[in-house]
């Protein structure tokens, strides 16, 4: 999705990425360069740098705001780089992912080199409220990943804690991301925490329809290795929804789809439900309250845009 009025702002955020990802090391900078050059949809500089402009009387970006879009782009592909090596996910916007070409050693390090690189640039925008904001990201990211990991092929889970551990795997990052956005120009406690949960909406909607997708996409869409969720162990909206509709399903977690059809034959019993579309509501509901606060709490001018963005989150599900 092309968005016409940051087009520039973000050809630039991939020129700064490249130096700003340097590393001395050829081995290291190799495999921390790797995801940027695959590209990504940028979903989450396109939100901050909209929100930014939105904000401002006289729509501009002030160049702190376009730095944090780059900070956080590079906190994202950070957790993504340790997410493959948790999920063992070969592939990665549509190329191998670090892990598979180099080895779990140097992605661990590369990650690590990126979350050290992002606090460095972070430290430099000289705001230490940003600063606290920002960091509590990596500390969220870490306890969504431990709370994801302990509750594999565990059929207990609810759909509270589901959400839940979505928040601080995926939606902590844009929530907080959004909120210091505003920080850096707005000086009202209410609107940098209505930013705050817009960006929490937005990130639960949007790790929603990834789990969907990883159960009906397909992986050359996808960039990305489908149906790597349920073979995990990670227990997902749709097939939450569909548990208590199918008691089959029961057998397949407790076996831990280990026969080779099990997987599919999960997915079938999933759509044989209305879960994937129940799935898809909960995400709906997300985004209308996401949209609430640009539309109606606040009611901005120009705001086309960033609810086409919004829209669009669910739009990925066909
Ligand atoms: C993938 O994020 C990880 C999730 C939080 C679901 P994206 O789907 O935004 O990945 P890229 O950046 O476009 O590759
Ligand atoms: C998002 O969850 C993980 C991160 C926050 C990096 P997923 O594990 O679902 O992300 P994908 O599907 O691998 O992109
Ligand atoms: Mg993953
Ligand atoms: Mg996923």
């Amino acid at each position: 999705m092309v968005i016409k009025s940051i087009e520039n702002e973000l050809k630039q955020l991939d020129q700064n990425l490249q130096t700003m990802i340097a590393a001395e090391n050829p081995i290291l900078y190799s495999a921390a360069e790797q995801l940027f050059h695959a590209g990504g949809k940028r979903i989450r500089p396109t939100i901050l740098l909209m929100i930014a402009k939105l904000v401002d009387d006289n729509n501009r970006i002030s160049t702190e705001q376009k730095r944090l879009a780059e900070i956080t782009e590079i906190i994202h592909t950070a957790s993504l780089v340790h997410d493959d090596i948790i999920d063992n996910c070969d592939t990665r916007r549509g190329v191998n992912s670090v892990h598979a070409i180099f080895n779990n050693k140097i992605a661990v390090l590369a990650g690590d080199f990126l979350f050290a690189q992002s606090s460095w640039y972070l430290a430099n925008l000289n705001n230490l409220n940003v600063v606290k904001t920002i960091s509590k990201i990596i500390t969220d990211f870490a306890e969504g990943e431990v709370q994801q990991g302990l509750r594999l092929f565990d059929n207990s889970i609810s759909i509270e804690e589901y959400i839940e551990k979505s928040f601080y795997k995926t939606a902590s990052l844009i929530a907080c991301s959004c909120k210091a956005t505003i920080m850096l120009t707005i000086d009202n406690r209410n609107t940098q925490n209505d930013f705050y949960l817009y960006g929490k909406h937005i990130g639960l909607a949007f790790q929603i329809v990834d789990d969907i997708l990883d159960i009906i996409g397909v992986s050359e869409n996808l960039g990305k290795i489908a149906g790597l969720d349920l073979k995990n162990g990670n227990l997902t909206a749709p097939l939450i929804f569909a548990l208590s509709v199918k008691n089959e399903l029961y057998k397949l977690i407790n076996q831990e789809f280990q026969f080779t059809q099990d997987t599919k034959k999960a997915v079938d019993l999933i759509k044989q439900t209305n879960s994937i579309q129940k799935a898809k509501d909960l995400a709906e509901e997300h985004i209308q309250l996401a949209i609430h606060i640009i539309k109606d709490k606040y009611n901005y001018k120009d705001n086309s845009e960033i609810l086409s963005i919004c829209y669009n989150i669910t739009n990925r599900i066909n």
